[in-house]
């Protein structure tokens, strides 16, 4: 009943007119590729790329819609397959989550929404054909479950987090686990954030930034109605413990509505959703959080906000004449998505960003007003990857970059299958697409200076 958006999918192919801001280009081509298995095409749900040498993990839905992992070692070309007892229904917030922790045993989660927790976890070391069923973490909170996530805490910890309860009435819960007793803990004894039963937060982060600080931003949701989303609010950590605002003032746990830090008091209908909040850092390392909000001409424009000297600094980034009109529940495509404001080595800020109208790319950022000042003539996915294989009418492209690591210089991994878009998690009648090849491409970046 809630909205996440499945496919991040940013593609660079740049008008002939448009503006650029350094005379070099960046080409993607594709070095090898490898097929893995035909996944179901009916419907989107996230799959996971985790690449941890010597091997390379695949987490996905095969053509029956049952949940598989696929090992590979890197230097060979046989997939070793794993069938779980898991099969996933029509709903697109059934993703998967795969991580490694430190002494490389594999965690998973996924194909939940509002149940209860799934988790599976290897009994060998970077061995998924050794996945166990635990279903449990601590045993409370655990029956109705939502966006699971594994990440990182403050001293490299290993971290689960998850939503208890629903959209417009849920709370995000942190559990810390204890590699050597392989025993999961709560990393806090009370809820983040409490929507006192009226409404829930959507979440970025908490992402660590330059300044040591975890950085979590959200907007408040009053309903499974995507256009009641309001309020981008703000607090940080340095442990994830404790909690504090961006001048540094302690937040009692839980926040609500009325104690939390407020960003951008955007109302509901204010043109702003959850899932295009993105915390990004500056060239001096300060936090900023990009999103949109609609104009006064009722035109949806993305904006920034920096915190700067304490005050959170709102800039637009541009001036797109058009309004995107969203509502209702289940998972929506949209029509705009942001990316985070980013460094890059050289030092100068880009965002990506992808409009339905507008075009897509990476933009140059003005690093005084945080403005569009241009387009790189950067491509990251090659072009012949987007064009869609099957012919049945829908068929959409996915490309999923890799969220494990692998050694050689401007090359990486990548996933990428098609399906129909979503449909708002509904059932769609007969005919289905035949399933699509998921593939791993190895992708390699080539730079001309001109
Ligand atoms: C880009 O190339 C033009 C023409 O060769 C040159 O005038 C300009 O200085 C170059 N810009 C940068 C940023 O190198
Ligand atoms: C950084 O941005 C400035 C101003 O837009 C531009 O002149 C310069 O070429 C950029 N640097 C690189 C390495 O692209
Ligand atoms: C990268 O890692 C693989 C697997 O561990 C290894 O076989 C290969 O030699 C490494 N390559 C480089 C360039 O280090
Ligand atoms: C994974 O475990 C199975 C069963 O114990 C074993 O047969 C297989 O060789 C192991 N694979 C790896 C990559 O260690
Ligand atoms: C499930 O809900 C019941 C009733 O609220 C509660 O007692 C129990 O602890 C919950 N179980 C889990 C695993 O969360
Ligand atoms: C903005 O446009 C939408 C869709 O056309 C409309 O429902 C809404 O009332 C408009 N809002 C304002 C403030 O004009
Ligand atoms: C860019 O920044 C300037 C100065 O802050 C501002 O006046 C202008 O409106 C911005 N441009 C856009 C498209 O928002
Ligand atoms: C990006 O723009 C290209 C054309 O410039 C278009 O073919 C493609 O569908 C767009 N991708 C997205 C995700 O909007």
């Amino acid at each position: 009943m809630c909205l996440l958006v499945v496919t991040v999918l940013f593609i660079v192919i740049l008008p002939t007119s448009t503006l650029f801001t350094n005379n070099r280009t960046e080409h993607a081509i594709v070095i090898d590729s490898l097929d893995i298995a035909p996944v179901w095409a009916g419907h989107p749900v996230n799959f996971v790329l985790l690449t941890h040498l010597p091997y390379q993990f695949i987490a996905y839905y095969d053509a029956t819609r049952q949940m598989t992992i696929s090992q590979r070692n890197i230097n060979e070309r046989i997939w070793t397959i794993n069938k779980l007892p898991i099969i996933t229904g029509w709903d697109s917030h059934n993703y998967i989550a795969m991580a490694i922790d430190d002494d490389g045993y594999l965690h998973l989660s996924g194909n939940m929404h509002v149940v209860p927790l799934i988790y599976f976890r290897t009994a060998q070391p970077l061995n998924a054909s050794t996945f166990v069923q635990l279903n449990y973490m601590i045993g409370t909170d655990e029956n109705r479950t939502t966006y699971p996530i594994f990440m990182r805490g403050p001293g490299n910890e290993f971290i689960f987090t998850y939503r208890t309860g629903m959209s417009g009435n849920g709370n995000q819960i942190y559990n810390l686990y204890n590699l050597k007793t392989k025993i999961w803990k709560r990393l806090l004894d009370k809820p983040l954030t409490n929507g006192e039963g009226k409404r829930n937060a959507y979440f970025d982060g908490p992402i660590k930034g330059p300044d040591g600080y975890f950085h979590l931003v959200w907007v408040w949701r009053e309903s499974p109605d995507a256009s009641s989303n309001h309020d981008l609010s703000y607090a940080r950590s340095k442990d994830l413990i404790s909690w504090e605002t961006s001048i540094g003032k302690s937040l009692i746990l839980p926040i609500t509505l009325e104690t939390c830090e407020i960003i951008d008091p955007v109302p509901q209908k204010g043109g702003m959703i959850n899932g295009n909040t993105k915390i990004g850092f500056d060239h001096q390392g300060r936090v900023t959080i990009s999103y949109h909000k609609n104009d006064a001409n009722n035109y949806t424009q993305p904006w920034t906000a920096r915190l700067e000297n304490g005050i959170w600094q709102k800039y637009q980034i541009t001036n797109w004449p058009w309004h995107w009109d969203f509502s209702g529940g289940g998972t929506l495509t949209f029509a705009i998505s942001l990316g985070r404001v980013t460094k890059e080595n050289d030092g100068n800020l880009t965002q990506t960003f992808s409009h339905i109208k507008f075009g897509n790319g990476t933009w140059s950022i003005n690093p005084e007003n945080l403005n569009a000042t241009g387009q790189l003539q950067r491509e990251t996915i090659p072009p012949s990857l987007l064009k869609v294989e099957g012919t049945f009418p829908g068929l959409g492209v996915h490309i999923l970059e890799d969220s494990g690591h692998n050694n050689i210089t401007d090359t990486r991994y990548i996933l990428r299958w098609e399906t129909l878009s979503s449909n708002r998690d509904e059932p769609r009648p007969p005919p289905y697409p035949t399933p699509s090849m998921l593939r791993v491409y190895t992708i390699k970046i080539i730079y001309t200076d001109f």
